[in-house]
């Protein structure tokens, strides 16, 4: 039974590409890049300020604005817990949306535990094109001047909704309130300039962009570097002091090429996943009556918002124009690889039971093993049971056309079965 990947949210494959690039930097050049006092550690070190400048240039942020972690879900609650926590901080509120990653949830429990004001802002659930969108004016209405830290995710990991960061950025600004955003499921998927889209501080993880697993970042806005982090890990005083601990450097190799690739192929990568994400989502459609998506409609146009950092029009789908944050397919409000769906009146994991060949998710990779429906698919307005009788679809570079027309079929088939058993 050949197996058909279609869960590119909660990972990707490591491009081979990578790979080859990465082995280098574990078999010859293994020295840890703090030993600067013999040769093998000097280069070590210059390959990864090299890469650190690559990377960071990917970003828009200069080779000092960013800090390696072992992935998003450290480099969030670096950015989180460090700058709520640290000693200078006076400002007691944090605010941030229902349907982000736990990742950012969790640590906000922390923080509220501590006694900080959390404001969880709830998102669009009528408007088809802007499902699972924050509404910039409730956002005005919760930021003032005791507001510390903003936290809004770009592209939603469930729904692939991409927030609306121009306005939210603005808004943070004239408060002062610092603006962190998980960027986790946007990085090497849509254009990211951590300047194009206004925010302080970013988060981003290698395994979700054909890199390594075990690496990623936290990137930190040019005019933002002395915004006071509390560091979340204590050792030797690698990077600054933000986060101690030898550095991955295989990953940190790993994660350059891997951004390199993301961002020189982008235009032809959106076409081919956008393309397969449609076809999977028609064919469907043909075989399962009364099939709903989850989150935006990527069809048709948006009524004139500022999106992702940039007019709204620059992003429709058409023909790529010569703007660094122009790509052919890629809908503004949506993340090209995702499909969310829900299928009438069965059980998703059963659903997933009688598909053992296809992998897919019935929430995010870290929480689909809790028996909860999913609190994104909740906060879009979907009962509890259409909840769970939905499934993610992240399709990726290594999928095929053949690979989605069969994917179509055994589903068809499996809720053809599954739906006989329901009234
Ligand atoms: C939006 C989002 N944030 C954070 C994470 C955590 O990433 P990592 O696995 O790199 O810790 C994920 C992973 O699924 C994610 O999708």
């Amino acid at each position: 039974m050949d197996e058909i990947y279609l869960d590119n949210h909660a990972t990707t494959r490591t491009d081979p590409r990578v790979v080859d690039g990465m082995l280098p930097w574990m078999l010859d050049e293994y020295a840890n890049s703090g030993s600067t006092t013999h040769a093998p550690g000097r280069r070590v070190a210059a390959k990864l300020d090299e890469c650190r400048g690559n990377i960071a240039k990917h970003l828009g942020a200069e080779s000092d604005g960013i800090v390696f972690t072992s992935g998003a879900t450290e480099s969030v609650n670096l950015a989180i817990l460090g700058v709520a926590l640290h000693p200078r901080q006076k400002r007691r509120k944090i605010v941030s949306v229902v349907t982000e990653h736990r990742a950012v949830l969790d640590p906000l429990k922390r923080l509220e535990r501590l006694g900080f004001e959390v404001i969880r802002l709830g998102v669009e659930t009528q408007d088809p094109a802007t499902i699972g969108m924050l509404n910039i004016d409730e956002i005005e209405r919760a930021i003032d001047g005791d507001t510390a830290l903003v936290s809004v995710m770009l592209g939603n990991n469930e729904i692939g909704t991409l927030q609306p960061f121009s306005a939210l950025s603005a808004i943070c600004r004239q408060h002062g309130a610092i603006l962190h955003t998980d960027a986790t499921q946007s990085v090497g998927k849509v254009p990211v300039d951590i300047v194009g889209i206004g925010a302080d501080l970013l988060s981003f993880s290698s395994h979700k962009f054909y890199g390594p697993k075990g690496i990623g970042g936290l990137v930190i806005h040019p005019d933002s570097m002395s915004i006071p982090i509390l560091p979340q890990i204590l050792g030797g005083g690698q990077q600054q002091n933000l986060r101690s601990g030898t550095l991955n450097s295989v990953g940190v190799v790993g994660t350059e090429i891997a951004l390199t690739i993301a961002i020189e192929t982008m235009v032809e990568e959106t076409e081919h996943v956008a393309s397969l994400r449609d076809l999977l989502w028609s064919e469907l459609k043909k075989r399962i009556e009364g099939l709903r998506l989850n989150g935006p409609l990527w069809t048709g146009p948006l009524r004139g918002q500022q999106l992702h950092g940039q007019q709204s029009s620059r992003l429709q789908p058409g023909p790529t124009d010569s703007g660094s944050h122009s790509v052919a397919g890629l809908h503004p409000a949506r993340l090209p690889g995702n499909l969310n769906v829900c299928f009438p009146r069965v059980d998703g994991q059963s659903l997933m039971l009688r598909v053992p060949q296809l992998a897919v998710s019935s929430g995010s990779a870290c929480t689909s093993s809790e028996p909860h429906p999913s609190h994104v698919l909740m906060a879009i307005g979907r009962s509890e049971d259409e909840a769970r009788g939905s499934l993610r679809f992240g399709i990726g570079r290594f999928n095929t056309e053949s690979e989605i027309l069969r994917a179509a079929d055994v589903l068809g088939e499996a809720y053809a079965e599954l739906s006989r058993f329901v009234a």
